[in-house]
């Protein structure tokens, strides 16, 4: 079997945080997290399964330098994706967001990786249920449910490790597979 990649992106730590605790969780079937801003698509290529995640930034954006970032990020990153052909992988999302103070772009950026790796043939696993977030709006819900798991460590930090959990079980079968 081979290993599942994790590749994140972050402005403040906090998406790291969340990575190195999937892996740990994890153990031997991940590798250890990778930095957005350190890889090439030639990197995420490599895996047949793969967790991508990602805060939001600015008013609804991907990290990176437009949105205000301090590095570069996963904006940079994705016109990569482009001539990537990513049929064949399944990929899990992950997203990071503020659904206090940012309710009407509540985890936005899941939803523009997701439409991208969408793009590419991806199959996506690991959609979550909205049920015990209060947010107006989100490109990351489509057919009512988020495109991936969605963390709010700024107002609901004390639920992260038993979400982690849960959706870990659900998408390690399919990650296992891959
Ligand atoms: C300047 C700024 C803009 C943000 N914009 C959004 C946003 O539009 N939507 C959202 O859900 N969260 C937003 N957030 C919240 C972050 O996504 C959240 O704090 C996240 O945990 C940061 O992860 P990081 O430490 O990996 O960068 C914003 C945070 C900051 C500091």
């Amino acid at each position: 079997m081979s290993k599942i990649g994790i590749f994140f992106g972050t402005d403040t730590g906090n998406t790291r945080k969340i990575a190195k605790s999937l892996a740990k969780k994890l153990g031997d079937a991940a590798d250890a997290p990778v930095n957005i801003n350190k890889a090439s698509i030639d990197d995420l290529l490599k895996y047949d399964s793969l967790i991508l995640a990602t805060p939001t930034l600015g008013e609804g954006e991907l990290p990176g330098l437009p949105a205000g970032g301090e590095s570069e990020s996963w904006e940079e990153f994705l016109p990569q994706f482009e001539d990537a052909d990513l049929s064949g992988k399944t990929i899990a999302l992950l997203g990071l967001g503020d659904q206090v103070s940012y309710g009407d772009n509540f985890a936005d950026a899941l939803g523009i990786l997701y439409e991208q790796v969408k793009v590419q043939g991806a199959e996506i696993v690991g959609q979550w249920p909205t049920d015990g977030y209060d947010f107006s709006a989100s490109k990351a819900v489509v057919d009512g449910k988020f495109v991936g798991l969605v963390l709010d460590q700024d107002n609901q930090e004390d639920q992260t490790d038993e979400r982690l959990t849960a959706w870990l079980e659900q998408v390690k079968p399919a990650l296992a597979k891959g």
